[in-house]
């Protein structure tokens, strides 16, 4: 399908059937969040991948309780670090010594100018700043997933504390931001499979200055 088509196509689905997603196209659905830009390259996030039924179950009422949870195939948590230090800078800095061949003391002033952006930012706004970049990873995987023709609901009806807690995310110092789940619409049961879709006219939303 044309990018178009495939965003035309695609709607966040109330209701899937239970379905299961090829395991190709969820990898290519999660190579594109993976190739989402972020800045500075940092990814200040974690992908966290649910397609364990039980687990997915425990996560429901975290949802409170929305169907697609466990009518879908995966749930895909995006949970952002809860501490952005010089330590994460440096493993980003060995990241891309080894992936570029280059040595990583060619990236210090790179590293300095990352830390010092980042140092004076309170806890609260690094968090509001990862969780920025952990949502443009989720548009990548809309996008993804309406390529792949998978349907894809974006969730940010959850209570991330709950979340944390059947995922164990805060021992692995993450914390839930935003999340999608994939699957397959249930067409004769999903109140929204032909409703027109609305968004705010070209002349409204598009300011040509
Ligand atoms: C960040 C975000 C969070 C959302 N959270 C939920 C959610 O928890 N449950 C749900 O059913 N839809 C959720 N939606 C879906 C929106 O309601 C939907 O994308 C919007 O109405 C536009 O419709 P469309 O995606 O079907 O074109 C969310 C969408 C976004 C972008």
């Amino acid at each position: 399908m044309k990018l178009l088509d495939a965003l035309k196509w695609r709607y966040a689905v109330k209701k899937m059937n239970g379905t299961k997603i090829p395991a190709e196209k969820l990898d290519n659905i999660l190579e594109a969040t993976r190739l989402a830009p972020s800045a500075f390259g940092l990814t200040p996030y974690s992908i966290i991948v649910v397609e364990d039924e039980e687990t997915r179950k425990k996560l429901q009422p975290a949802f409170y309780n929305q169907s697609q949870v466990v009518d879908g195939s995966a749930v895909i948590v995006f949970a952002t670090w809860t501490s952005v230090t010089e330590k994460e800078v440096g493993e980003y800095m060995a990241d891309i010594a080894e992936q570029r061949g280059v040595a990583v003391e060619t990236l210090n002033d790179f590293a300095g100018y990352i830390n010092g952006s980042l140092k004076n930012l309170t806890p609260e706004q690094a968090s509001i700043w990862a969780a920025k970049q952990a949502y443009l990873a989720l548009g990548f995987g809309l996008v993804a997933a309406a390529a792949e023709e998978v349907d894809a609901t974006p969730m940010e009806g959850f209570m991330p504390d709950a979340v944390d807690e059947v995922l164990g995310l805060k021992a692995l110092g993450l914390h839930a931001a935003v999340a999608m789940t994939l699957g397959y619409r249930d067409a004769a049961n999903d109140y929204l499979v032909n409703a027109k879709k609305v968004r705010r006219v070209n002349e409204k939303l598009i300011i040509k200055k």
